[in-house]
């Protein structure tokens, strides 16, 4: 935590809280958001205001919950101003924390909500619609890390664009059956 308030981001002196972390440490699947909202640095706790509802929504029909069976974390620790995109070196700045929150966790697989958590975290261009549904790893050299990982949309964009919501069920049952073949516990 310490390495955490000891970072440069200009976005600390603006914000509430710190927003580290929720869930299960102890669980085998790692969610990583973008950035915490208006009630996430409210409460200091991720994925609690309304993309978050929908989020354990969609999880819970798959047996996923928070409680026991996911951790979940951001990109950035505190709110952007107005929720806007965080920017390449607010990103930059936090990322070497949540690369060491990886290797520490060690998932048996790592999802990324949305384009900023994707692109950061997988050194792609590609956007959400061209990797979701897709099997996809995370390398990380220095650690000598190789992680299954998935890309889904952010809750929030779902939120904007409920149309897209029909494509999350199938991300769902992949992932779904993905857990059950590995043995991934949930
Ligand atoms: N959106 C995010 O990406 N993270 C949160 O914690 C809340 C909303």
């Amino acid at each position: 935590l310490d390495k955490i308030l000891n970072l440069d981001c200009n976005l600390k002196d603006i914000a509430t809280n710190v927003v580290l972390s929720d869930g299960n440490f102890d669980s085998e699947i790692m969610f990583i958001g973008e950035a915490p909202g208006a009630e996430e640095d409210k409460l200091g706790k991720p994925f609690v205001g309304q993309a978050g509802k929908l989020l354990d929504n969609m999880l819970n029909f798959i047996g996923l919950n928070r409680k026991t069976n996911f951790y979940i974390t951001n990109i950035v620790f505190w709110r952007p101003p107005g929720n806007r995109t965080p920017t390449k070196s607010e990103i930059n700045t936090c990322l070497p924390i949540t690369k060491s929150h990886i290797k520490i966790f060690k998932p048996k697989l790592l999802i990324f909500l949305g384009n900023v958590a994707t692109k950061s975290l997988l050194k792609t261009e590609e956007g959400i619609s061209k990797l979701r549904g897709k099997k996809l790893t995370y390398i990380d050299e220095e650690h000598k890390l190789k992680i299954p990982a998935r890309a889904f949309f952010h809750p929030a964009y779902l939120l904007r664009n409920p149309i897209d919501k029909k494509k999350v069920w199938s991300d769902l049952i992949e992932l779904h059956n993905y857990l059950k073949e590995k043995k991934i516990r949930f």
